[in-house]
């Protein structure tokens, strides 16, 4: 029977009950009043039931008010999102003359374009306008943080997909039969030039987007001559493409003087700002940005939405109508860049016990054609090569090699994963060297107090690890509740009954730094408003994917001003409401704009107090210091002299005597520095640590395999809202383990994308769930820097969760070498690669089953 998910004190519901569909009160129940489906819903769950893999319910599904906790709300806009009436881009109304944008893409991977004959395709029917490289105002380059993405080709090709100039037309099949129709009559030529589409021989040959990056703490070449044991390895990681829900798009207004209002579903909208700005040559204040929601961004909207923008923005303003760009999936898949692909190295020096003595790490970044975020991300994947052990005396080296494809970048963990997978690869191959359980080797490893060849709780780029007693308990609570030990004897006889099917177990950490590396972004602001009626308004730089930040900021303004979550509405982000935002990235929208709402209405507050105190003086004055906001009351001085005054009766009172109701906050994260010129600092303010189990069984003859169980712990300190913490490590962790396993990129030699849809291109779906799926919220450790109400971030650190599956792909492999050897395992570990692994080590081991085919 499929065990629940659950919160550790959340009674257990039975399996064909119908799930919650409101864990709590929905705030805004009254205008988004659904029709009940609940019943339908169980029902379609009764019949389902057994009949599909992962039919069981989710953590979410099983949370009551009871076991959601004081903090567990539903999200914003769940009844909006179930019932299709929360609006995404292309739901926005436009008038009946907005234009439809499509794009002509390169063909080639490399070369030069020639000739472009724009007027030609002006010519053509039902073309209202077309712009390309020459028709650009202003800036044409619009690369975010370095220059080199050009907003059209110019002269030089890049990568098949990048744009070579867009279409307007009445409707977005017009536009896009007028692309087919004007390449088709030959209005373009290319002289096609060899592309570089292998990153390792890129940067064999210095070929990179950005100079390389090292860090470095100890005498590592001393250490590793002089270590006992030498376990070394190379590993590909493969890349990920976003597939969020809602592709990219936009909608663009012209204004009445020079500017645009652009709707984007983008996590960047201040740099959206500047980047239409600069294209259009006109002053940053003619452009507003708004987001309300996207339907996803994964880091595949924090730079790669601003380019559609910009192209939208110059079509509105040359023929002052609004004007709609969407990709279609594939154009989407071929024009934005993915996850990195690294290729990653490590010679690591160990004693007997496979404790790390030293070494060095080198990773290669495959960042496509241009920067983007690329040293940013090949930073994090550096920052990240240790995950939860400790190095000793250690280089890392980061290089960002440049090939022919789009342009890589931020993708869920922004590197962390990709870094972290070469230590893990470690953890495993150690363990097979000195004949020791993988587990038992991990925690050997873990930072801990005290030094040997270095400290042990400092960083290769020497940050302190604190909570160090917290990670250290996350995992034995873990190998205890998921009954770790006894499982391992039972995979171990198993194996030993089965010549085929193999099963495979591991456990792996995770520790996750939180905070933007580049310093400047950990800042944050927020807008609030009271209105007459004692109804709020907040307002903040942080943008809504799904991951639930605008319900969380709504709960620490309600919490800050005692108010129900009723009281307080959240509104679209809009770059004229808070200006200079940084994206919604990082993990830290809730830490950054949740401190920022907080602190507008720790001013505000303090403001109706000293207005109270002197207003409501009847005799004798209101107690100032003792002076709070409960349950919808401002309540001054305790027992006999206590007065409640209604929040709304103070706001009308604030308000008739002339005092703001509105207020703006501002939050920087303190302590965080890091110098790239030593390599060394403390980039991060704290870590979020977290651990899975996971289980699987391999079928050595095909290659083909399931996840059949999974246990997860971890750590959000005092979570803000549990409900939505547990939907983003059960995300997260699936969308981990989706990169390592099906989803698969592949480009053909000409650098094509082949896999450029669902048909091709393959992430979990709901049959893919473990058929045990375990995920608790790790309690009692609140965090030990002075964060959001103790609080961590949650968006990331769960994706590397996902590792354990494909640690558990190589432990069920090394069965058939009898444990004395992991075998190399690239990713996505498909089918394929796990049957080639498994007939490489049974070719190797003879004593194992016989190989395929050899009966
Ligand atoms: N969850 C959902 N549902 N959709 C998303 O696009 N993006 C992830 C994570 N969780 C994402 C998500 C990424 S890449 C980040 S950085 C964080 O959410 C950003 O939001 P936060 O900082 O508010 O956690
Ligand atoms: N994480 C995510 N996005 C970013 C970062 C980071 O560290 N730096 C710049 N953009
Ligand atoms: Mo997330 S990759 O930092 O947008």
């Amino acid at each position: 029977m499929r065990t629940l998910t659950k919160l550790s004190k959340a009674p257990e519901t039975a399996p064909a009950k119908a799930p919650e569909t409101t864990p709590a009160k929905a705030p805004d129940a009254a205008p988004d009043a659904a029709p009940d489906i609940s019943a339908d819903s169980a029902e379609a769950r009764q019949q389902q039931a057994g009949r599909i893999k992962g039919d069981g319910p989710l953590a979410r599904d099983t949370l009551g008010p009871a076991a959601s906790g004081p903090h567990g709300r539903a999200h914003e806009s769940a009844i909006k999102h179930v019932t299709g009436r929360a609006a995404y881009i292309d739901d926005l109304k436009a008038p009946a003359d907005c234009l439809h944008v499509a794009l002509a893409l390169s063909p080639v991977a490399h070369g030069r374009l020639t000739r472009l004959d724009l007027d030609r395709v002006r010519a053509l029917p039902g073309v209202i306008d077309a712009v390309g490289f020459h028709d650009v105002p202003g800036h044409t380059d619009i690369g975010p943080v370095f220059p080199g993405d050009p907003i059209f080709v110019g002269d030089e090709i890049s990568y098949v997909g990048q744009v070579l100039f867009a279409i307007a037309a009445e409707s977005h099949h017009a536009a896009r039969r007028a692309v087919k129709a004007a390449l088709d009559a030959g209005v373009v030529e290319i002289d096609e030039q060899p592309a570089s589409l292998d990153a390792p021989a890129a940067a064999a040959g210095g070929e990179f987007v950005r100079p390389t990056h090292v860090q470095q703490r100890g005498d590592w070449e001393a250490t590793l001559a002089g270590a006992p044991l030498v376990v070394e390895g190379e590993q590909f990681v493969g890349g990920q493409e976003h597939f969020y829900l809602e592709g990219q798009a936009c909608l663009v207004f012209p204004t009445e003087d020079e500017g645009v209002v652009v709707h984007t579903s983008n996590q960047h909208p201040s740099e959206t700002q500047k980047l239409v700005a600069e294209v259009l040559g006109i002053p940053f204040h003619a452009v507003t940005v708004e987001v309300r929601r996207m339907g996803g961004g994964f880091g595949g909207k924090e730079t790669q939405a601003s380019p559609w923008a910009c192209i939208a923005a110059l079509i509105s303003r040359r023929t002052g109508r609004a004007a709609r760009l969407r990709l279609s999936r594939g154009d989407d898949m071929h024009v934005t860049g993915k996850r990195h692909p690294f290729h990653n190295r490590f010679r690591l020096g160990v004693d007997e016990h496979g404790v790390i003595q030293g070494g060095e790490i080198t990773v290669i970044g495959d960042c496509g054609y241009s920067p983007d975020l690329s040293d940013a991300i090949v930073d994090r994947a550096m920052f990240h090569s240790d995950n939860a052990y400790s190095l000793g005396a250690a280089r890392v080296t980061g290089h960002r090699a440049r090939t022919h494809t789009a342009s890589n970048t931020a993708f869920r963990g922004f590197g962390g994963p990709q870094g972290m997978m070469v230590i893990e690869a470690a953890m495993d191959d150690i363990a097979r060297r000195i004949g020791e359980d993988p587990l038992t080797v991990r925690k050997r490893n873990l930072y801990r107090k005290g030094r040997d060849v270095t400290p042990r709780d400092v960083t290769h780029y020497g940050q302190t690890v604190e909570q160090i007693g917290l990670l250290h308990e996350l995992i034995e609570r873990l190998e205890t509740s998921s009954d770790y030990w006894a499982r391992r004897q039972s995979v171990i006889d198993f194996n030993a009954q089965n010549p085929i099917i193999r099963k495979g177990l591991a456990l792996t950490p995770v520790k996750f730094g939180i905070s933007f590396t580049a310093k400047h972004l950990n800042q944050a602001g927020a807008l609030l408003h009271v209105y007459t009626d004692g109804s709020v308004q907040i307002n903040h730089g942080g943008t809504e994917m799904g991951q639930g930040l605008h319900t969380k900021i709504c709960q620490v303004v309600a919490r800050e001003l005692a108010l129900d979550l009723g009281a307080v509405r959240i509104t679209a982000t809009r770059t004229d409401k808070v200006p200079n935002t940084s994206p919604t990235a990082a993990s830290s929208g809730a830490d950054l704009n949740g401190m920022a709402a907080r602190d507008a209405c720790l001013t505000l507050k303090a403001r109706l107090f000293d207005f109270a105190a002197e207003h409501f003086y009847q005799g004798q004055a209101l107690d100032r210091e003792g002076m709070r906001l409960e349950a919808g009351h401002l309540v001054a001085g305790i027992g006999e002299s206590e007065r409640r005054i209604p929040w709304g009766e103070l706001v009308q009172a604030a308000y008739l005597g002339r005092v703001s109701l509105s207020e703006k906050g501002f939050y920087a994260t303190p302590l965080i520095h890091y110098d790239r010129g030593t390599g060394q600092g403390r980039p991060f303010y704290y870590f979020a640590y977290g651990a899975a189990v996971a289980e699987v069984s391999v079928d050595t003859l095909s290659g083909e395999y399931q996840v059949d169980r999974v246990d997860i712990l971890h750590d959000v300190g005092d979570s803000l809202n549990p409900a939505i913490d547990l939907g983003q490590v059960e995300g997260g962790f699936i969308q981990g383990m989706g990169w390592l396993t099906s989803e698969e990129l592949k480009w053909n030699e000409a650098g094509r994308l082949i896999s450029d849809g669902p048909a091709t291109y393959k992430i979990p779906t709901y049959g893919d769930l473990p058929a045990i799926f375990n995920v608790e919220l790790m309690e009692g450790h609140p965090n030990s820097m002075a964060s959001i109400y103790r609080s961590k971030a949650v968006g990331e650190p769960p994706f590397m969760l996902g590792i354990s599956v494909w640690s558990a792909l190589r432990d069920a492999l090394a069965s058939l070498s009898d444990y004395r050897e992991a075998p190399r395992l690239d990713t996505p570990a498909t089918p394929e690669r796990v049957l080639l692994a498994a007939e490489a080590l049974r070719a190797r081991h003879s004593d194992g089953p016989p190989a395929f085919g050899g009966q």
